[in-house]
């Protein structure tokens, strides 16, 4: 099973990711991690992508396209892949056609994350995570159980996200208008494209994602 999940800056494409990897032993391939891991470890990818990526823009087809080659290339057949942040662009849901072709699978289902343009930007200032391992919080919707201990490895230490600032998320919204949202009737036309309602609560979108698996 080979999966998109598609929708703006903070609809919860990764919270989402991270569920179903869980549930169903997929692998989730976020772009927007892979670049923040090779920002991190100031990898020549890592170098050029940082000040894009601070503006809030694009990163170049080239450099997203084959991150995610490079990834399916490690994966083992059986198992699913759930696209996070990608394809973004028209050249890149090319891309992954060929890419998805080279690797002998094929996409099942592009699930659009229907959220409220005005809750976003709550969403994502208010968004942090697990220094250690990553796992995602947000400090009214959901919060760690235990205040300043990470549910899942028990860390205390949590950062944010430098691009998760009002002026940014504005840039981020727009480059997903004007670039993201385009490629989906493409996908509506091969009847592959599934709407999952995004401001319900964390669970219940889950189990809608779940329903549209099944
Ligand atoms: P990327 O990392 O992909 O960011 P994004 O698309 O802007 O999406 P986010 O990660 O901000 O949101 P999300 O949908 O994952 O929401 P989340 O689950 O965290 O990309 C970052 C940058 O990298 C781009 O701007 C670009 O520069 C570059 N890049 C990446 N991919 C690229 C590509 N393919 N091409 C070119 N450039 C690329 O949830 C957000 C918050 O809401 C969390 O706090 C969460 O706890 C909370 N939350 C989630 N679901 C719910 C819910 N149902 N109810 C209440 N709260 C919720
Ligand atoms: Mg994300």
């Amino acid at each position: 099973m080979n999966i998109i999940l598609l929708g703006p800056p903070g609809a919860g494409k990764g919270t989402q990711s991270a569920g179903l990897v869980e549930r169903h032993g997929m692998r989730q391939l976020s772009t927007g991690d892979m670049l923040r891991a090779a920002v991190k470890a100031q990898t020549p990818v890592g170098l050029q992508a940082k000040a894009v990526m601070d503006r809030g823009e694009l990163v170049s087809d080239e450099i997203v396209s084959s991150l995610i080659d490079e990834n399916l290339a490690e994966m083992k057949a059986g198992q699913g892949a759930i696209f996070d942040g990608y394809p973004r662009t028209a050249a890149q849901a090319a891309d992954l056609d060929r890419i998805l072709a080279k690797h002998d699978r094929s996409l099942d289902h592009v699930i659009e994350l229907e959220v409220d343009v005005d809750a976003l930007v709550e969403r994502i200032t208010g968004r942090f995570s697990c220094a250690n391992c990553g796992a995602l919080y947000h400090d009214t919707a959901n919060p760690p159980a235990k205040e300043g201990v990470c549910e899942v490895c028990g860390s205390t230490e949590f950062k944010r996200r430098p691009d998760d600032n009002e002026e940014t998320v504005r840039t981020r919204m727009q480059e997903y208008r004007a670039k993201t949202a385009p490629i989906l009737p493409g996908y509506e036309e091969r009847g592959i494209v599934s709407r999952v309602d995004g401001m319900a609560g964390i669970d219940e979108v889950a189990s809608a994602i779940d329903a549209i698996l099944a």
